[in-house]
Order: C-alpha cells, then structure tokens, then sequence
C-alpha cells in the first residue's frame, strides 16, 4: 500500500515538474510581439489640416490587425509647442488640439481593444517644454517646484566671468546649460534649449511623473516607451557641482555631441534604479486592476551590458523591452555574418542572461532602410527581423518599403530627421490618402503611386506581403516555441547567406534563407530533408509549394529571402 502510495506520489511529482517545465516555457505576450511605431503626424489625417491625428490612427486600426501587429505605440501625442514635434510636452496629461481631444483618444482606446490591437504611448520623462507650467513655477521658485529641474549659479573663470557650470555638450549639439535671465541661474537641457532636464532626485518631479503613468494607464494603455532613457540622471559632486566629462577624441568639433565621453550624463546608475521603481508601479497596477502584462520599452543608445540592467539585475525587474537598435548599424555592405555578429552581440548577453530579444529596424531618428540599405535589402530586413526569436519592432511604412523624402525647410519644420517622417502612403489618391486637404506638413513621397498600401495589397510578393507572411509565420508554434531547448538557431552559411532556424518539437521546423549579397550562392548538403517554400521574396524563381531536398545544391539567386517548411 505505502509503497503504492509512493509510486503514485513520484509519479504525480513527475507530472508537476513536466508541467511546471512547460510553464515555464511559455511566453507572454510582448516576448514575442510584433510592435508597430506610428509617427502620429504622418499616419492619417482626418481633418484635412495636413497633419495626421487621432482620428486618422483609429481609422487605420483595422490596417495594423489586417497585417498582423500585436501592439503600437504612438510617438508623443500631448500638449506642445512643438519644437521637437511632441518631444517637448507642455502639460503631460493633455492631448494636443493638433492630434484631437481626450474623446478622440478614448474612442480610439475603445477601438483597439474591440479589435485586439494594444496601445503603448511614448513616455518623456526626462525634460519638458520650457512652456510648462512646471518649468514657469521653478523659474519663479515657487514652493515645491524651486529644484523640479537642474539649475546652478554656474562657475567663475579666472577673471571673474560667469561660465556654465560644467563643459557639457547637448545632444543636438551646443552647450548643455542655457542660462535663464528671470531666475539668474543657468538649467540643464540634455537636447534643445527648449526641453529643461526635469530633476529626478525631486521626490516631487518623480511623484508627477508616476502620476502621468498612473493618468494614461487608467485610460486604459497597455505600456510606455520611455524615451531617452539614459539621459534621465547625471552626475552631481557632493558639493553640489558638476563634473566636466572627458575627451572622447571622436571629434575636434566642440560643439558636437561626440566631442565628450558621456561618463557623467549617461545611463548612471540612478536611472537603472528608476526604471525598476516605474515597474514596479506598472506591476502594482496591474496587481490592482487586472489584464494583460502593462509593459515598457526603453529607448537607449547604449551598451547591451547596460541595456541588461534596464532589464532586469537579477532581483528587480525594469523594462521588458530595453530596444535593440544594433539592426540599425547595418549598411548596404553589410554581409550575413555582419548580421550574425551584430545579433551575437546582443544574444551573447541578453539572450543568455535573461532569454529574451527584440529587433528594430527603424524609427524616426533614423534613415529609413531603403536609403540606408538599399531598396533591394527592404524584404530581407522585414524578414530577418520577423525571423529571429523575440519581438520585432517595425516603423510606420517599412512594411511598405517606404523611402526616406528629400525636404527644403518648410514654414513648419526644419529638421535633418524630417526624410524619415513623410506622411503614410496608402493608395492612389492625391497626397497618397494620408490627407483629405491639399497640403501636408511634409512632402508626400514622389513614387508613391509604387509604394503604397493598396497597390501591394493586390501585387504577389509585395513587400507588404512579405511583411504579412512573417507575421503569419512569427504566430505559428514553431516561432513561439523559442524558449525550448533547439527552438532556433542562425548562422551564416556563406558570407553572404544568412540562415534562421525555428522549429518545435513534435511540429514544424522552419529554415529562413536569405542571400543578402548580389551573387548566386550555392549550397551543398544543407539537411537530410527534403522542404517546402512557403514564402519567397520577389527575386526567388521559385514558386509557392515547390519542394527542394537539402541533400543536394540548393541555390539562392541575388537578394532572394525565402522560408521553407518541414512537418515531422
Ligand atoms: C528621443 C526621441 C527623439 C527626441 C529626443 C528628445 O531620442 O526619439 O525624437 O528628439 O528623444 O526627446
Ligand atoms: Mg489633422
């Protein structure tokens, strides 16, 4: 009997562990996520002012289901002057009469959970307008708000002048310090003159900001980006001076954001500490109020060891999603092994120390892929992005092969990232259907009677049907499955030719082959199979269903991505 019991209770632990292994294979929903990031400007416009709003985003929801996203987030959509076009918000719970009204938003909220699309807003937590009534109330030292942002008297040189306070240089290249005549002291600004350095070692300044989260989550949000991240804190002497930061030697020009090693003003520990804190509220919240995981994507230009600290150092947990941009250092020499070592890069230390991974391929701080790769390379980035384990992060009109658009300086912007921000081309219309009116904030591009929606909805292996069928392929088992021992693997076979393997056991397994060179490579003895292709790219002289055993060549023409398919 006892010895029954025995066997019964090993058996039963048996069972537990079997399950509890699986569990804890399982994913949760941004691990593996097609993330979307619309330039709210330039999606859809439905008023005809030329500049795209709340109302166009929610018009166009049925579009980002239609191709597959799981969640998108809007770059900043608040009240604001507009001198970083939504980066330099003036009042953190108010939209902007440009983009619509509170209404607007709520309808659109509304929309996108009946249709299963979530929404993550952009989170600015590092400065604000030097409209705001924030900045006005520490300018007049008015209780409370005296330290809300970083202000100093500055340093006296040797004759007595008045100097700033350290030698630092802004992001957008100029001085740091920007002295503030009303409250006779200099402030900080880590990016334009316009965008004061909130102070973080404020418990007041942190309270506001937790309240923001606080605002937009019970609007009913799904997550944040937090931009800028690693410009939150910078170093401060005990004496309460700043420290100046060295020589970076990259350039002679001192004006110029390289010219200094960011030592004091980057990525200092205060701000791995913060991002835990906002996590551990967005934890909180949703302990409180139920639903999906409330996520936060880090935007940082930084290094993965660093980006593994806004992760997680083991006993807090920060942003889920700390952004992986090494993607974006590609160009159009880059080969497959470049790719493989620029994914090395982060999976060596994220992927081992915290089993996760996300790609992005644009956003709108940078040239598009068709300018910074070459058009040709447009397919074979939608498709390794979407093909690696993790989330994918696509920017507004990749899906579509959109380029960047040449721009003169308008009456409303004068910007070096204005080619990466033109409007969405949708269809044939005039000004590509992004507007009703007759003008838009940035030119439309000229061959957008080529790129756009509509066309390559009804063209074979269209970009955007490339697109479509990776997200088709990142929801199958085999791509979710990537947590289980020999659930993927990549490598480059040749120089040129990269190869992505997915696979889950007992199911499918998935062999994405993509020559990102301009030379017909061939391969011997790839596998003791024979596949199927069941998604090929526009330069493949394969057709849908054709079957190749491995065992012999296989032959990859110039610039040809396609994925082939295996049942066991
Ligand atoms: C981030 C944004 C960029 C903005 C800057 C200042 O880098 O992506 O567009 O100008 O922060 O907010
Ligand atoms: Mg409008």
């Amino acid at each position: 009997m006892t010895r029954r019991y025995t066997v019964l209770l090993f058996g039963f632990l048996l069972l537990l562990n079997i399950f509890s292994d699986l569990e804890a294979q399982e994913i949760d929903w941004w691990e593996s996520a097609a993330l979307y990031q619309i330039y709210p400007r330039s999606f859809q416009d439905s008023d005809g002012d030329g500049v795209g709003d709340l109302n166009g985003i929610t018009e166009r929801l049925e579009y980002l289901k239609e191709i597959g996203i799981t969640a998108t987030w809007l770059s900043p959509i608040f009240e604001s002057p507009m001198s970083d076009f939504g980066y330099d918000i003036s009042n953190f719970t108010r939209i902007d009469p440009i983009f619509g009204t509170l209404d607007d938003f709520d309808a659109l909220i509304a929309k996108a959970k009946d249709i299963g699309v979530k929404i993550i807003l952009d989170f600015v937590p590092n400065h604000s307008s030097d409209e705001c009534e924030w900045f006005k109330k520490s300018i007049r030292r008015e209780n409370g708000y005296e330290d809300f942002y970083v202000w100093h008297d500055g340093i006296a040189d040797n004759a007595g002048n008045r100097l700033p306070p350290s030698n630092w240089v802004s992001v957008f290249g100029g001085p740091a310090w920007t002295w503030n005549a009303e409250r006779q002291q200099y402030y900080l600004h880590q990016f334009q003159d316009k965008q004061p350095d909130l102070n973080f070692s404020h418990p007041l300044a942190r309270e506001h900001m937790q309240e923001v989260l606080k605002y937009w989550l019970d609007r009913g949000v799904d997550g944040f980006r937090i931009d800028a991240v690693p410009h939150i804190f910078e170093k401060i002497n005990d004496d309460g001076t700043y420290p100046d930061e060295p020589l970076s030697g990259w350039s002679t020009d001192p004006s110029s954001y390289d010219y200094l090693d960011h030592i004091y003003t980057k990525d200092q520990y205060a701000t791995v500490e913060l991002l835990y804190e906002w996590r551990a509220f967005l934890k909180k919240y949703q302990s409180e109020n139920g639903g999906e995981t409330r996520i936060l994507l880090a935007e940082a230009y930084s290094s993965v060891e660093t980006l593994s600290q806004y992760f997680s150092n083991g006993t807090h947990q920060g942003a889920q999603l700390p952004m992986n941009f090494n993607l974006m250092y590609l160009n159009g020499y880059s080969t497959a092994e470049d790719v493989v070592n620029s994914a090395e890069y982060w999976m060596n230390t994220m992927w081992k120390q915290h089993q996760t991974a996300n790609w992005v391929v644009g956003n709108h701080d940078n040239s598009r892929v068709a300018d910074r790769m070459g058009r040709h390379k447009v397919d074979l980035l939608n498709v390794i992005v979407n093909a690696m384990p993790g989330a994918s992060v696509t920017y507004y009109g990749e899906e579509i092969g959109m380029g960047n658009v040449p721009t003169e300086c308008t009456p409303i912007s004068c910007d070096s990232r204005d080619p990466e921000r033109s409007p969405m081309q949708w269809d044939l219309q005039a000004n590509a259907g992004f507007t009703k009116g007759d003008t838009t904030w940035l030119p439309v591009a000229d061959d957008y009677e080529r790129y756009n929606v509509q066309i390559e909805r009804g063209v074979a292996r269209s970009t955007l049907q490339i697109f479509k069928g990776m997200q088709q392929l990142k929801k199958t088992a085999a791509f979710k499955a990537f947590k289980q021992p020999g659930g993927f693997s990549y490598n480059a076979l040749t120089q040129n030719v990269l190869q992505i393997v997915r696979a889950a056991a007992n199911s499918e397994e998935y062999r994405v082959l993509v020559n990102m060179g301009n030379k017909v490579e061939r391969i011997e003895n790839l596998a003791d199979k024979t596949m199927e292709y069941v998604l090929l790219t526009i330069h493949s002289p394969h057709n849908y269903g054709d079957k190749v055993d491995l065992s012999g060549s296989f032959y990859l023409m110039p610039y040809e991505a396609v994925v082939l398919r295996s049942r066991t």
